[in-house]
This record gives structure tokens, C-alpha cells and sequence, in this order.
């Protein structure tokens, strides 16, 4: 299948994308990152790696005309499904209408647990043993879709939310091009 990444930044879950998507076995190629900052690491690394990057910044004009740009631009590139990669934008529900059911993303936590921002200082403040990542179609709401795979890491004594990201990142790694594995299976 052919799949367009947005992201906002680093990009290394992309990275991960792209690097199984290069296995001779992998069910899909990256044709496609965009971005809502032109500024995005993970932009220069995909060009830097032959993969078509585009830009729309949606600074100082409506949402609905950055998104037609940034939907046109999927379609161009004959995205067949989306997966967000820390892309710190909500999508309006036009945009997830018209890709229902074919967006994904990851968000680091035991989803239907700390939706939205600082995961891991909330899992550490609430003293759980356990926290992870999630894989979830994405819907209209916020990190609300249905969860399609999961992967747990421990939360270990003097963790800080750094060092807890840092291991459920590399969790992410794995995660990610499995579960997107899994859902072109389907
Ligand atoms: C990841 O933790 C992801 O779960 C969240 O944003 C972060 C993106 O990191 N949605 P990266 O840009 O993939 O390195």
C-alpha cells in the first residue's frame, strides 16, 4: 500500500516506517511525509532518504484551506492510507471524514489512558507499575479511535518523564511498523 506520514518533528517514528517499509517483505512504501512545519527534522531527513517531503503551513489562514492542501497533496501521491507520526495538529472532521477509516496514529500511552499531552509525567504522577504506546484509527475526537495494537514497557523507580519517553519510544519503534503491518493485512 501506498502510505503518506504527517509529522511535526523529530520524526523518528517515521524513521522506523520507512526503514521496515525498505524489507523486502514489507506490505507498504512510504510515497509521501508532510508537514505542518517547514522546520520539521523529520522533513529533511525524508527528502535526505529519496521520500517527496511537502510543507503547508496553516500560520495566519484558515484550517479548512491548509488541510485541502495537505489532502491534495496525499491524493497526488496516491496515498492509500495516512499515519500520523507526531503530528501535534488536530484534524478537522472533514479531513478524518474523508480518510475515515484509513489514518492512523501512535500516541505514548496505554490509550484509552492520558490522552493528549505530557503522558509520562501523568503515568509516573499516577504511580503506575506500567505504561506504553498505542496504535488507534483516528476519529474525530482527540487520541479517541479505536485502539488496533499495544505494547507495554515498565515504569521503573526514578524514572522521569524523559527517561520514561525514551523507553516507550523504542517501543514505538517496533509497534508502529507492525501494527501498521497488521492493518494492510487486514
Ligand atoms: C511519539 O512519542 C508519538 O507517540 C507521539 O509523538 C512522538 C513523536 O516522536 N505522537 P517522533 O517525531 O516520531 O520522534
Amino acid at each position: 500500500a501506498r502510505v503518506g506520514i504527517l509529522l511535526s518533528g523529530r520524526g523518528s517514528n517515521m524513521q522506523a516506517l520507512v526503514a521496515a517499509s525498505r524489507e523486502a517483505d514489507s506490505r507498504y512504501e512510504v510515497v509521501l511525509v508532510a508537514s505542518d512545519k517547514p522546520e520539521a527534522p523529520g522533513l529533511a531527513w525524508a527528502a535526505k532518504h529519496g521520500i517527496a517531503t511537502f510543507t503547508a503551513s496553516p500560520k495566519g489562514r484558515p484550517k479548512a484551506e491548509y488541510e485541502a492542501q495537505i489532502d491534495a497533496a496525499l491524493r497526488d501521491a496516491g496515498v492509500e492510507v495516512v499515519a500520523l507520526a507526531g503530528y501535534m495538529r488536530l484534524l478537522s472532521p472533514s479531513f478524518v471524514q474523508r480518510w475515515a477509516g484509513r489514518i492512523l496514529n501512535i500516541h505514548p500511552s496505554l490509550l484509552p489512558k492520558y490522552k493528549g499531552l505530557d503522558t509520562h509525567a501523568r503515568a509516573i504522577a499516577a504511580g503506575d507499575a506500567v505504561a506504553g504506546a498505542s496504535v488507534h484509527l483516528v476519529t474525530e475526537a482527540l487520541d479517541d479511535g479505536p485502539v488496533i495494537a499495544q505494547a507495554e514497557v515498565p515504569v521503573k523507580p526514578g524514572d522521569t518523564p524523559d527517561t520514561l519517553a525514551a523507553r516507550v519510544l523504542t517501543a514505538e519503534h517496533r509497534l508502529y511498523p507492525q501494527a501498521l503491518d497488521r492493518f494492510l493485512s487486514r
